[in-house]
């Protein structure tokens, strides 16, 4: 465990920052790399260990991947059966995204594949895949029915699917759209509210073709993908980080360079514009995904709602934006974000644990939280803990630059999960 004593800002946040590359396109990237022609090059790859264990993963699986600072090049397979059985199971690490999309991914090997993963991974639930994977005939032995360590079998054949997915999660979609590119007849997948596109994009950026239709996608099969060159954006739920941090410390004024725009991710600043927050976007750019840069500075913030329909776009900053709450003017209600309960924690059970110890005033509820705004925090009376979470960690950093405080963090090493040069970072704009 590695604890640290967490920073503190005397005059506010300054300066300008490139945050690191987006996490989910990382991981897309490296699986359409493989699968495609030729010589897929990403730049500004994001190397973090959830993406490192992608990148193990498809090492295992015969494929040449180099890296080169935040430069990786990827040499396709030319299709999805030209893998290599692993000679070992696969390290998940603590990566939902790379196992959830891999079940599918990997669903039509000629091999059995085995998929393991770190104490809090396997705790979180995989038959929201296994379940309509089995519907087109795959056949996943799971610990428990629901939990890694799991085996994926050899499996021949394919059957298209029709499917409403029972939540609102990226990661279902993406693992079912990878699975119906294999099968024998197309798929209809319906979601419950629009999620994160970046698979669906990258599809379409490699020479593939979905249909959509509001909430319904059509997965034609299809296996022939030509290799690019690509540039990541900047990871907006990092760049979120730095955004709220700057919103609330006094005497703060910074831009965020080429952070990920993509409307299906930018919950963030709609939080932010309901708050009353000011910030502006410059230099807007499409490389694979729409980007900008971000300019953002202190502003007194007003309390939010937060529904349902709201939550996909904005799912992994919510814990931000209940920090965010707690300086804002007026009580904020989140309600509809049950899928925190099984993220890498319990995030309604950590963020409330935690800040409460800085001082917050928050009712958890079982779908979200009540926040009473308008709190002046204070170091943490014992010391902070991640639990083991990378977006508690680094919100909880912040936090305490709001607070001006002298707490510490306990499990801050879980913070490279997505963001190892995090604390670096932040000392450029401190
Ligand atoms: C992700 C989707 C989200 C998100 C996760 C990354 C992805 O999970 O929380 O950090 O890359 O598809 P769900 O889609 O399961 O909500």
């Amino acid at each position: 465990m590695t604890t640290v004593e967490l920073p503190k800002s005397e005059n506010g946040l300054h300066g300008t920052l490139t945050v690191p590359g987006d996490k989910s396109i990382s991981h897309r990237s490296i699986m359409l790399g493989a699968i495609s022609h030729g010589t897929t090059v990403v730049n500004h790859f994001l190397l973090s260990d959830d993406c490192l264990h992608t990148i193990g993963a498809f090492r295992e699986l015969g494929v040449a991947i180099a890296v080169d600072g935040d430069q990786v090049t990827i040499e396709g397979k030319g299709g999805f059966n030209h893998f290599t059985k692993p000679t070992k199971p696969l390290d998940m690490g603590n990566s939902g995204t790379s196992t959830r999309l891999l079940l599918g991914f990997l669903s039509h090997q000629p091999f059995d594949i085995d998929l393991f993963g770190d104490a809090s991974l396997s705790k979180r639930p995989l038959d929201r895949v296994i379940k309509p994977l089995a519907k087109m005939g795959v056949h996943v032995t799971a610990t428990d029915d629901n939990f890694l360590p799991v085996t994926l079998h050899a499996n021949p054949r394919l059957r298209g699917l029709d499917y409403q997915l029972p939540v609102a999660s990226a990661q279902v979609k993406s693992a079912l759209i990878w699975a119906g590119l294999q099968a024998e007849q197309p798929s209809h997948l319906t979601e419950k509210l629009i999620t994160r596109d970046h698979t669906e994009k990258m599809i379409a950026q490699f020479g593939g073709h979905l249909e959509q239709d509001g909430l319904e996608i059509t997965v034609t099969p299809q296996d022939h993908f030509e290799a690019q060159q690509i540039t990541v954006p900047g990871d907006i739920s990092s760049a979120a980080f730095f955004l709220v941090a700057a919103a609330c410390v006094p005497g703060s004024q910074i831009t965020l360079k080429q952070v990920g725009l993509n409307q299906t991710r930018d919950g963030i600043l709609k939080a932010l514009d309901q708050m009353n927050a000011h910030y502006t976007i410059t230099n807007r750019s499409t490389d694979s995904e729409p980007a900008g840069d971000i300019t953002i500075g202190y502003q007194a913030l007003t309390a939010l709602k937060l529904g349902a329909k709201d939550i996909p776009a904005v799912v992994d900053e919510v814990p931000l934006i209940v920090l965010a709450a707690t300086q804002a003017r007026g009580t904020t209600v989140i309600t509809g974000a049950e899928e925190l309960r099984v993220k890498e924690t319990d995030r309604i059970a950590t963020v409330t644990e935690e800040l409460t110890k800085m001082g917050a005033k928050i009712t958890p509820q079982p779908d979200g939280f009540i926040i009473e705004g308008g709190t002046k925090l204070h170091t943490a009376t014992t010391p902070l803990d991640s639990h083991g979470d990378h977006r508690i960690g680094m919100m909880l950093a912040v936090a305490n630059l709001i607070a001006g405080g002298n707490s510490v963090l306990n499990n801050a090493d879980s913070i490279s999960v997505s963001y190892p040069e995090f604390f670096n970072d932040l000392d450029q704009l401190r």
